[in-house]
């Protein structure tokens, strides 16, 4: 299969390709985008050409009237030249994901600008009505032309996310018409958004309005953005909290104006609070418009796990003359943040006072830039289901959206510069693949106005947890400057931290307290657990890290079927070593599985089948992601604490194999539900190395009482082992309860070691089932790569494959909200990795959905319930479920319809 592709120059001669056929002339606007003073209002749409059709008139084709109709004609506010090519249908991304496709896209037909326009209408002028355009950053850099007249040319308007704002009343007219200039990206010569080794990187490099154009209408007095600071005592909620409203107010007019500056917050249970000041603004003169209130009993706003999310919105509002000339709004919550490196260097962090491990993974965005609220809302909850309170945004800065998602769902966001390019090319950056030459002065002006904005989108947010300056480098001091200064003046209220990697760092900032050690790819479960002596064992479980994981997330047959042809499938299993398009970016250490499925052939002996394989790589993900979580879960409160840990990565930017605790099609496997089991609230946990048990409680108000039923089974399903401990469990405390030495030191092969966790009333809080070798995998820590620590000798689980196979029935119903299955295992032998998949009538994964506990295995006789529960996107009909798919190591596939 060849992805389909118009050339944008036969569109030009006059031939009507399908796309611009079936979409027609858009209309011409009848109603103004804007109406009254405050409004603000993205470009709905853009007509899209190529310069090299196009031409490079701008004054010319910035004037209202010419025909664009052979142009591509796009529905959205904002996307890359893709994305926008995607959705005008020129390119169809179930194509070019498929197979290795993505390599087919003609890349060269990107290396000359093109051209965004749109005529939209405004309002006929009059005095004292002003107009601005906002830029939130286009990529790589633009040229804006408004009605013939240039409006700000690419020495001003470049990167990402250099956000501006420009003045444009005296062009404006009742019909206008914008065209923006797009230049070319180069992700070492530009501040773009790059994918270094994430993933193929997309054949425009992320060029275009991938952010909106805004235009505003203001009166004589115009606002900056909102800014919200809060003052709490130390009782939090107890106390009253003072709340202050700024905003820069710019007088537009050469006479003085009388302003009235009028503040107002209003919570969601109905208080509100509004008053107000009179201020006279010289003539074009900039004041700070400061307004401070009492709120006697602030609503605290938690991260999900800890509690309720109360957001207030809040108002400031300037009028002259009684009429209202602009306004900036915004939600913003009550909550402090606050972070320190302890003894050993390592930050820590708190959030409304209490210490706050941080459990999360790195988000991709996806690889054209679509964004999707409903999608991220999705993730955001399957983020919560696993038990994650945070998320990493390398670089990766999307758009207010996302911000306003994570409020409103409590999940704590680490926005940041990316690595590995532009961004950070500093003399003492030894890591770029290209030399890349260092900032200029132009750069640094580039650096700070992406620092303002992005400072000023997120300002009011009480899911910020910090703002990273840097990634694998920390910036230069002309740089730390700039972004010290720029957030300050921003009111930033969140931790900074220079880095996330533990290297220098400049003074301003001091030690970023986090490290970025690896690993990348694969290494055993026990890995985690090798904490002594400290500062040799990498990405073990001490200490903050960043960005590390056992680089699994194999998706499973469903999916692998959308993406990949019958000779990749084959590939998988037949050739381990093969490079594969849909592994990280082809220049990158991870292109192919040779790493993981060495681990893979030797612990779970060689593959028979596709079937078979994907089935040990579920194992592998699974205990994978598990005991990762467990071991930072485990040594939150050790002799050198465990603080946070970022598994990467959360998802993929395209149809990935690896880095990645779901599919691209959101379909949850393996490294999902280990991920799940691992990051518990209330938790006990097998330390692998060590031959301990660890309970776990990262609640604020779990506390007392509680058992932990301690069980191992041999292969033929005989008890070797069976105890319980009474334990009492402290809130946000993790200690080890139980050795296990003993009960583990007979087995013969593989032992299955079942911890069971009860409250006071017998209750399951925690059920977590292990396969173990008699064994462990044996690292050589001095042989340790960046992105790995190879295994010299490998655990044997081959025992698995002569399970007797064990009789499991599954049953629908039970009571109480989702859909209920009862397994239950009729044989004496333990059913090993059952895993259950919902499915519509046409056998398509229904997705996205939360499953209670899935890829479980049941001790002989048990039975066990699960429940799965269907997440609405929110468009469009809600799939119906028809069937469950059931199928385990020593489990024959059985379908249970609905
Ligand atoms: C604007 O045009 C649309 C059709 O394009 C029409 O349905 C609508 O009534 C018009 N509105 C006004 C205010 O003229
Ligand atoms: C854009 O919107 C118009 C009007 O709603 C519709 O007819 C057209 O199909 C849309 N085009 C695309 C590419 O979605
Ligand atoms: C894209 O291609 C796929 C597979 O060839 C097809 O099923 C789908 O309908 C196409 N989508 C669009 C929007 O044309
Ligand atoms: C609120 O502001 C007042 C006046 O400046 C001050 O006395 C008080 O301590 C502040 N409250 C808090 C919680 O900081
Ligand atoms: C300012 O506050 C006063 C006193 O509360 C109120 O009467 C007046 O309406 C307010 N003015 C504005 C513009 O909000
Ligand atoms: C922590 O960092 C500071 C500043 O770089 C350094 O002086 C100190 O030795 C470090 N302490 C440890 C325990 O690494
Ligand atoms: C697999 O990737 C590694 C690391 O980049 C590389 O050294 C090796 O040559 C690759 N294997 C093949 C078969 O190309
Ligand atoms: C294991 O011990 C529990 C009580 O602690 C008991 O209920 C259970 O029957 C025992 N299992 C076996 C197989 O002996
Ligand atoms: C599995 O167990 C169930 C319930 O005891 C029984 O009805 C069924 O026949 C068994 N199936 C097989 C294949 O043994």
């Amino acid at each position: 299969m060849h992805a389909k592709k118009v050339p944008p120059t036969l569109l030009l001669l006059g031939i009507k390709a399908a796309a611009a056929a079936q979409c027609g002339l858009i209309p011409t606007p009848n109603t103004t985008l804007v109406s009254s003073p405050g409004q603000v209002a993205a470009i709905p749409a853009w007509d899209l050409a190529s310069s090299a059709a196009a031409g490079s008139d701008l004054a010319a084709l910035s004037r209202t009237g010419v025909d664009t109709s052979a142009w591509h004609h796009i529905n959205s506010s904002r996307c890359t030249l893709m994305g926008c090519l995607i959705e005008s249908g020129v390119y169809n991304d179930s194509n070019i994901f498929y197979s290795s496709n993505i390599f087919n896209v003609d890349k060269t037909q990107f290396s000359v600008p093109w051209l965004y326009r749109k005529e939209f209408l405004l309002p006929s002028p009059s005095a004292g009505k002003h107009y601005f355009l906002q830029t939130n950053g286009i990529t790589s850099r633009a040229d804006i032309f408004l009605n013939g007249k240039q409006v700000v040319d690419k020495s001003i308007q470049q990167g990402a996310y250099g956000g501006h704002e420009y003045e444009i009343t005296s062009m404006a007219d009742q019909t206008n018409a914008l065209v923006v200039r797009a230049y070319p990206t180069s992700y070492y010569y530009d501040f773009a958004v790059g994918w270094v080794d994430w993933n193929p990187w997309p054949a425009d490099s992320g060029t275009g309005v991938w952010r909106d154009v805004n235009v505003k209408q203001t009166g004589s007095v115009a606002l900056g953005p909102l800014r919200v600071v809060t003052q709490m005592g130390a009782a939090l909620g107890s106390q009253p909290a003072n709340v202050t409203l700024k905003a820069k107010a710019r007088n537009l007019e050469s006479t003085a104006v009388t302003i009235t500056a009028a503040g107002s917050i209003a919570a969601e249970s109905g208080e509100q609070l509004s008053w107000n000041q009179t201020i006279t603004l010289p003539p074009l003169s900039t004041t700070d418009i400061v307004l401070t209130t009492t709120v006697a009993k602030p609503a605290i706003w938690w991260p999900a796990q800890w509690g309720d999310q109360p957001l207030y919105n809040a108002n400031l509002s300037v009028s002259v003359d009684s009429a209202l000339s602009d306004f900036a709004a915004g939600k913003f919550g009550f909550r402090t943040v606050t972070s320190k490196v302890n003894q050993f260097n390592d930050t820590l962090f708190t959030v409304n006072g209490q210490p706050f491990q941080v459990l999360g993974a790195g988000y991709a965005p996806d690889m054209f830039l679509r964004w999707d609220s409903a999608k991220f809302e999705a993730e955001v909850k399957y983020m919560l289901d696993l038990g994650f309170n945070t998320v990493r945004l390398e670089g990766k800065n999307e758009h207010a959206e996302l911000y306003e998602v994570a409020d409103r769902l409590g999940l704590m966001v680490m926005p940041g510069w990316e690595c590995c390019d532009k961004w950070e090319a500093w003399s003492y950056n030894s890591d770029l693949a290209v030399p890349t030459p260092v900032w200029s002065d132009a750069d640094y002006a580039t650096a700070d106005a992406s620092m303002q904005h992005e400072a000023a989108m997120m300002q009011t947010h009480p899911s910020i947890l910090v703002y990273l300056v840097g990634s694998d480098y920390w910036p230069d001091d002309r740089a730390a400057a700039i972004y010290d200064k720029a957030l300050k003046a921003a009111d930033w209220q969140a931790p900074v931290i220079c880095s996330a990697a533990k290297s220098g760092y400049s003074p301003l900032f001091g030690p970023s307290g986090l490290k970025m050690d690896g690993p990348y790819d694969w290494v055993p479960p026990n890995y985690w657990y090798d904490i002594e002596p400290s500062d040799s064992r990498l990405g073990a479980a001490f200490g903050f890290g960043s960005e590390q994981g056992a680089g699994v997330g194999t998706p499973e047959l469903s999916s692998l079927q959308r993406f990949l042809s019958p000779s990749d499938l084959d590939d998988l299993w037949r050739n381990p070593n093969k490079n594969l398009s849909h592994m990280s970016a082809e220049t990158s250490y991870f292109h192919n599985r040779t790493i993981y499925n060495a681990g893979l052939w030797k612990r779970y002996g060689a593959p028979t089948s596709l079937e078979d394989y994907l089935t040990k790589a579920q194992m592998m993900d699974y205990e994978a992601t598990r005991s990762e979580y467990e071991g930072f879960a485990s040594m939150w409160n050790a002799r050198r604490p465990a603080t946070g840990v970022i598994y990467w990565m959360l998802n993929g930017a395209f149809p990935s194999l690896h880095w990645s605790l779901w599919d691209y099609y959101m379909h949850p496997a393996g490294a999902y539900f280990g991920a799940k089991v691992g990051a518990r609230m209330e938790h006990v946990a097998y330390d692998y190395l060590h031959k301990a048990v660890y309970l776990i409680n990262h609640a604020l108000d779990k506390k007392g009482a509680r058992n932990v039923g301690i069980e191992v089974v041999d292969t033929a399903g005989k008890t070797t082992y069976n105890t319980t401990v009474a334990v009492q469990t402290t809130p946000n405390t993790s200690k080890s309860i139980a050795p296990l030495t003993a009960a583990l030191d007979n087995a013969k092969d593989v032992v299955f070691l079942r911890l069971v966790l009860t409250d006071e009333k017998g209750a399951v809080l925690s059920r977590n089932v292990y396969w173990l070798s008699k064994t462990l995998d044996t690292l050589d820590w001095d042989a340790s790569e960046w992105y790995y620590t190879p295994v010299t000798k490998y655990a044997d689980y081959t025992a698995l494959n002569k399970l007797a196979a064990a009789n499991v029935t599954a049953a629908v119903g039970g009571s109480g909200d989702g859909l209920k299955i009862v397994l239950e295992n009729h044989s004496s032998v333990p059913a090993f990795f059952i895993s259950l998949n919902l499915v519509d009538r046409h056998g398509q994964d229904v997705v996205p959905l939360t499953w209670s506990d899935n890829y479980v295995t049941l001790w002989p006789k048990e039975k066990l319930e699960l429940t799965a529960t269907q997440m609405t996107l929110g468009k469009g009909e809600e799939v119906k479920p028809a069937a469950v798919q059931i199928v385990g190591k020593n489990v024959v596939k059985s379908v249970v319809t609905l």
